[in-house]
């Protein structure tokens, strides 16, 4: 029962830039989604308009969608939070707007500085303004499988917060492993209980790999019937203000299990990990792929 084809939302150059001590320069990060936009990707994250105070990593996201190739074929998309960050986003030209928040209330608090309740008020006005705009809004879940404060998150209250993101009309719904705790069992679980009640394409799933089962998360939600998944080059990634959560599943692994599998992605192996090794040369650290440490050599 498994797809032939499997869409890849790349978000390296945010969730991967975003936790990142070095800052990487501008003209290195344009360089880098340059790569990235020639490797087949059909999508790639590239920044977030968020507060730089916040996230100093993505301070230059203005400048970053300026010097980019924009890629017939390719969406490129970032985060926003709030007004701010949609004016920005709009005199940016990004394709798509993703907005966030979380399913648990503290972690929310932490990452965006407000309750759930206010985060919808803010985002229902960040949506209606995209919308007007002719852009797309995709909206992520946060700690779906697991909160760095309050543990476990009840299904209920995930549900609560995709209902309320499917009413301000967001397109795609992408649900979040944010620490890396999720196993397959909960993932098979948790989505039978959300496919009875929303179509599979409506969902999308972000694993970071902090426990080493992304792909045999992502392996149970195929066979499930799910077909997008977020996925960082190189293994990079995580959230500053969720603590202990380690890098997002890395596409070049993500790819190399799904190629061995006949699933179609569209992405060039190794344009791919070359586009990883660049980054970790500007990083300066060995990246958590294991694809790409194999092809060191
Ligand atoms: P706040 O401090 O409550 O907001 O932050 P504020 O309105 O008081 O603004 C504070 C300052 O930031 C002000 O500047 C604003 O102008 C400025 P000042 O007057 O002090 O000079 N500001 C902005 N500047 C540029 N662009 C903006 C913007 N907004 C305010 N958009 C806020 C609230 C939401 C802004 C802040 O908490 C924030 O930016 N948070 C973002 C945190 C973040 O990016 N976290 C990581 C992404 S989420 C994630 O990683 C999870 C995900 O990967 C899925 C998963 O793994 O689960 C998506
Ligand atoms: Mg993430």
């Amino acid at each position: 029962n498994l797809p032939g084809e499997v869409v890849i939302k790349e978000v390296g150059p945010r969730d991967g830039l975003q936790n990142e001590k070095l800052l990487v320069p501008t003209e290195h990060k344009i360089s880098w989604i340059n790569q990235l936009s020639s490797t087949g990707l059909t999508y790639i994250e590239f920044s977030a308009f968020v507060s730089p105070k916040w996230i100093p990593a993505l301070a230059d996201a203005a400048a970053v969608a300026k010097g980019i190739d924009h890629v017939q074929g390719v969406t490129y998309a970032a985060l926003v939070p709030n007004q701010r960050g949609l004016e920005r986003a709009l005199e940016a030209s990004v394709d798509e707007v993703s907005v966030f928040l979380s399913a648990s209330e503290t972690h929310n608090r932490k990452n965006i500085n407000k309750s759930i309740d206010e985060t919808f008020q803010v985002l229902a006005d960040v949506a209606s303004g995209a919308k007007t705009a002719g852009k797309t809004v995709r909206g992520y879940v946060s700690t779906v499988f697991g909160c760095p404060f309050e543990g476990n998150i009840k299904l209920e209250e995930v549900i609560r917060v995709i209902e309320s993101l499917l009413e301000i009309g967001i397109s795609e719904v992408s649900l979040g492993d944010t620490i890396g705790v999720a196993n397959p069992r909960q993932v098979a679980e948790t989505l039978d209980v959300l496919l009875k009640r929303y179509p599979s394409e409506s969902l999308a799933l972000h694993f970071h790999d902090t426990g080493g089962m992304a792909l045999a998360n992502i392996l149970v939600a195929l066979e499930m019937g799910i077909k997008t998944f977020d996925a960082s080059v190189g293994g990079l990634g995580g959230c500053p203000y969720a603590p202990g959560a380690a890098g997002n599943v890395a596409t070049d692994d993500l790819i190399n299990m799904l190629h061995a599998m006949d699933i179609h992605t569209g992405v060039d192996a190794p344009k791919l990990i070359s586009s990883a090794r660049f980054i970790q040369e500007k990083l300066g650290k060995k990246l958590t792929s294991r694809k790409l440490q194999a092809c060191q050599t």
